[in-house]
């Protein structure tokens, strides 16, 4: 007889994929959920838990390989996790970043590297940072029949003009221009824009403008869906952690512990205990 708990997998298994015009749809009709992941594993638990979205951010280059910044991280290795988080996504949408210099140079270079990650990493849409400069590597990447989701803001990638990871938009000048590039990405063919670190009331004002869902990180409460970094999220990574980003548990602390109750258990030869040990017939 089915348990309560498998009758609730089933049901989650038999959810449809996420699809980007399902995603489209969802705008002024509920709130959309988006977290990122970069390995199989913690996709599968994402994916369970129901989220519309996973982003294979390039914030892996912080939490998941040490780098000071997003900047080096490299298209191969973006595929690489992209892959192992598609193979661990039944339900969700995967978003491929791209990273710093995939898609700047030039357009033809822009629709390759986007094409790579519906090719080789298997996700199902890009996501780039910025406004006016990259509208014609949009439409190009929109043409090829690639899904793009925007990202205006604090946009990571360029925080050497930016001078650092600070919030955007804060006069009516800057607020502005946020507003018209985002209209402008969506007429380029986005399916759906992440705003970053920016006041609430632009962002309000960005979501009423744009037909598209606003998935807002540091954006306030207005946005159509809200995305964090799952690291963030569970109290994985602790070298800063934003004011915007709500801890939803210690998962450092609770590792800390478990593993170094393994370690004095070995040390004082309490782990492995009979139950963990194979024996062999007596003869
Ligand atoms: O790389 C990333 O994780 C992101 C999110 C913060 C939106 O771009």
């Amino acid at each position: 007889m089915a348990t309560e708990s498998t009758k609730q997998s089933q049901a989650v298994k038999a959810e449809p994929k996420v699809t980007v015009p399902g995603i489209m749809a969802a705008k002024g009709k509920r709130k959309l959920t988006m977290l990122t992941a970069y390995d199989y594993c913690t996709a599968v638990w994402v994916d369970r838990a129901g989220v519309d979205m996973i982003l294979v951010g390039d914030s892996l280059a912080m939490v998941m390989l040490g780098h000071e910044d997003t900047l080096s991280v490299t298209m191969d290795e973006m595929l690489h996790h992209t892959r192992a988080v598609v193979r661990g996504a039944k339900r969700a949408l995967v978003i491929g970043d791209m990273p710093f210099l995939s898609y700047q140079v030039s357009v033809a270079q822009a629709v390759e590297n986007a094409g790579r990650f519906l090719k080789e990493g298997r996700a199902q849409a890009v996501k780039l940072e910025g406004g006016a400069s990259v509208l014609k590597q949009v439409e190009a990447i929109v043409e090829a029949g690639i899904p793009v989701q925007g990202h205006l803001g604090l946009t990571p990638q360029s925080i050497a003009i930016l001078g650092g990871f600070k919030v955007q938009g804060k006069d009516e000048e800057a607020a502005k221009k946020l507003v018209e590039d985002a209209v402008a990405l969506a007429q380029a063919g986005c399916f759906s824009l992440v705003l970053e670190a920016i006041p609430a009331a632009v962002a309000q004002r960005i979501t009423e403008a744009v037909p598209i869902p606003t998935i807002g990180i540091g954006a306030g409460p207005a946005c159509d869906g809200q995305v964090l970094v799952l690291h963030d999220l569970v109290g994985l990574f602790d070298r800063f952690v934003p004011r915007f980003v709500k801890q939803y548990d210690q998962l450092g602390q609770r590792l800390l512990e478990a593993v170094s109750r393994y370690r004095q258990e070995v040390e004082s030869g309490t782990f492995p205990g009979p139950e963990h040990t194979f024996g062999m017939p007596a003869k």
